[in-house]
């Protein structure tokens, strides 16, 4: 008899598969940034890696695991192919090149289409019951192309988007006015990228309408824009960003996996909504459940900002509109 059973007496027939698997694809600064900000929200049963970096997968799943005994995590996975992700609720897509320095997001757009064309239809047929959830760059591009090469409903494949340009807006408006980013409130919707546009109409701090509480507008105005500039200042210093999508990753998941209902700008189908009449992908209020996108919210806009979303769909579909199936 071995040690095992010497010290255990089975009593289940077979190991129970696991019921909440998240996949992560890619497993670079981002795609690590994901799983580790998944892992420690407790979310997930089972976490799953996925590289064509076999080598460096092997090498991040035993990193983590050595954290087990720390953190409580639950089985984590991985390989240098998708057959390891197959079961999952939640696949995060953050395979693909990243944005070099001064380089816009649409312009990577070539590169990392043709890494979803190899993967996206692969990974749906492993776990045909999961949401996508796209975080490779220019994000609103492919998740379309994600929804197009999967064959998904729209509810069912989502893009990261706005969320963390939502989070930048909530901590820089926090940092203005003394308060932590969780009391602030405010959305950024649209392109993730230079078009998104900042509703400042809608604008909270403390439950307090933005717009009551006076200033020059101009001043708000320049948070949008630092937030803009937020994103490139980090990859002028780094070289990339990784812990603030993980973290917006993770938030994601915790409404998707636990079925919370709660809102997030993220990337969605828009056509009929607010004059978007192309199949354009772009982040608007989302109500996000277990099955993904489950309502989408109505917001008012002011005419400005409604002009300005018009503007960043058809920057998008400018670019969009040339990929081919
Ligand atoms: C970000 O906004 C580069 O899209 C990435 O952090």
């Amino acid at each position: 008899t071995d040690a095992r059973s010497e010290l255990l007496q089975p009593c289940a027939q077979a190991p129970a598969a696991p019921r909440a698997k998240v996949s992560v694809v890619g497993a670079g600064a981002v795609g690590m940034a994901c799983a580790v900000s998944i892992l420690l929200r407790g979310l997930g049963d089972e976490l799953a890696l996925a590289d064509l970096d076999a080598a460096r997968v092997r090498a991040e799943v035993l990193d983590l695991q050595h954290g087990a005994a720390l953190a409580r995590l639950p089985a984590v996975v991985g390989a240098g192919d998708l057959s390891v992700t197959a079961g999952s609720r939640l696949v995060v897509l953050s395979a693909g090149a990243r944005q070099r320095e001064g380089e816009s997001r649409l312009a990577l757009l070539q590169r990392n289409v043709a890494v979803f064309r190899g993967l996206v239809a692969d990974a749906v047929r492993l776990s045909p019951a999961c949401t996508l959830l796209v975080v490779s760059n220019p994000v609103d591009v492919l998740t379309y192309a994600a929804w197009r090469l999967s064959g998904l409903p729209p509810a069912r494949v989502l893009g990261s988007g706005c969320n963390l340009d939502t989070a930048r807006l909530r901590f820089l408006l926090g940092r203005r006015l003394g308060l932590h980013a969780e009391s602030c409130q405010g959305w950024v919707l649209g392109e993730h990228g230079d078009s998104s546009v900042a509703v400042w109409s809608g604008a909270q701090a403390a439950g307090q309408p933005l717009a009551a509480l006076g200033g020059d507008p101009a001043r708000w105005a320049q948070l949008h824009r630092d937030v803009v500039a937020g994103a490139h200042e980090v990859i002028r210093g780094k070289g990339y960003t990784s812990w603030a999508i993980g973290l917006s990753v993770a938030d994601l998941a915790e409404s998707l996996l636990r079925d919370l209902r709660r809102v997030h700008p993220v990337s969605t189908l828009a056509r009929g909504l607010y004059g978007v009449e192309a199949d354009v992908f772009l982040s608007l209020p989302c109500v996000l459940g277990g099955g993904g996108v489950a309502d989408l919210v109505k917001i008012r806009l002011s005419p400005d900002e409604r002009a300005r979303l018009r503007k960043s769909a058809d920057t998008l579909w400018a670019v969009q509109k040339e990929l081919r199936f």
